[in-house]
C-alpha cells in the first residue's frame, strides 16, 4: 500500500475575488515525478504557491505525510518537508553561489555542511563556482543554485515551477537526469513544466491544468499516447 505524501485535492481560490484554482487536485506518491502542464495562465503556478500556502484556498484539502497542513504557514511547510522552487526570483543574485545555499538552510540549527558537499557533488558546475554571486552564472546554473538551494533544508517533497526555463535543450536533458536522481533517494518531486513533452517522459504521473482545473490525468505514456492531449498540449 501506498500512502500519497502530497494529496491536494478540491483546491479553490486565488488572488482576488475571482477564483483561479477551480477544484484543482495534484496527489503526489513518495519518490514520484508528478508534472503539471498546461496552457499559460492555466493556474499551474498558482496551483504550487496553494499547496505552499502562499495562496489561500476558499475549498479544498492539503494533506503532507497524512497531515492536514492547511492552516500551516510556508516556513512551516518547510519544516513538515516541503521545498519550493518559485518560477521568478528564485536565488538572490548579488550573493555568492554558497551564501544563497546557506540561506537555504535557513531553518536548521544543526550542522549542515554535508549537505552543502551533497549539493555540490548533484551539481558540479557550481561546485566550481562557490564564491561567485550567483547572478553572475549561466541561467542554467541559477536553476541549479535554486534547486540547491532547496534541497538545503532536506525536503521530503521538492516543488519546482519551471526549472527548465529559458535553458538550452543540452541543459534541459541534463537538469532532468538530476531530478531523476533526486527522485531515486526517495524525494516526491512536484514540478511545472513548459517542456511539456520531455517533462511528461521522466513523469510518473502527469496532469494536465485548464483553467485551474485538471483536464487530463495519467502516467506520463499514457498523456503522450493520448490522441487528444497531443494534438492540444502536445503539439501533435
Ligand atoms: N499575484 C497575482 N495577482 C492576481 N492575479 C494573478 C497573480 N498571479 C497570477 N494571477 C492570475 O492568475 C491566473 C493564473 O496564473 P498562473 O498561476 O501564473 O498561471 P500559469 O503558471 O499556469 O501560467 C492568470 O490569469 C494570472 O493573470
Ligand atoms: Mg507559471
Amino acid at each position: 500500500m501506498s500512502q500519497a505524501f502530497l494529496s491536494a485535492t478540491g483546491m479553490r481560490g486565488g488572488y482576488g475575488k475571482a477564483d483561479i484554482l477551480n477544484g484543482c487536485d495534484l496527489i503526489v506518491d513518495p519518490g514520484q515525478i508528478a508534472v503539471i502542464v498546461g496552457p499559460n495562465g492555466a493556474g499551474k503556478s498558482t496551483a504550487m504557491k496553494a499547496v505552499f500556502g502562499m495562496v489561500s484556498l476558499r475549498e479544498g484539502t492539503v494533506l503532507l505525510d497524512g497531515q492536514d497542513i492547511a492552516a500551516l504557514s510556508p516556513q512551516d511547510r518547510v519544516r513538515r518537508g516541503m521545498g519550493f522552487v518559485p518560477q521568478l526570483g528564485n536565488v538572490f543574485p548579488t550573493m555568492t553561489v554558497e551564501e544563497n545555499l546557506e540561506m537555504g538552510a535557513f531553518i536548521r540549527s544543526d550542522d549542515f555542511r554535508a549537505t552543502l558537499e551533497q549539493v555540490y557533488h548533484l551539481f558540479p558546475a557550481i561546485a566550481g563556482k562557490r564564491r561567485q554571486n550567483a547572478g553572475e552564472l549561466s541561467g542554467g546554473q541559477r536553476q541549479q543554485v535554486a534547486v540547491g538551494r532547496a534541497l538545503m533544508t532536506r525536503p521530503k517533497l521538492l516543488m519546482l515551477d519551471e526549472p527548465t526555463a529559458g535553458v538550452s535543450p543540452i541543459v534541459m536533458d541534463e537538469l532532468f537526469d538530476r531530478i531523476i536522481e533526486i527522485a531515486r533517494t526517495g524525494i516526491s518531486i512536484l514540478m511545472v513544466e513548459q517542456n511539456a513533452r520531455q517533462a511528461l517522459e521522466i513523469a510518473d504521473i502527469g496532469y494536465v491544468l485548464v483553467q485551474g482545473a485538471n483536464r487530463y490525468t495519467g502516467t506520463g505514456a499514457e498523456l503522450m499516447a493520448d490522441a487528444e492531449v497531443r494534438r492540444t498540449f502536445l503539439g501533435g
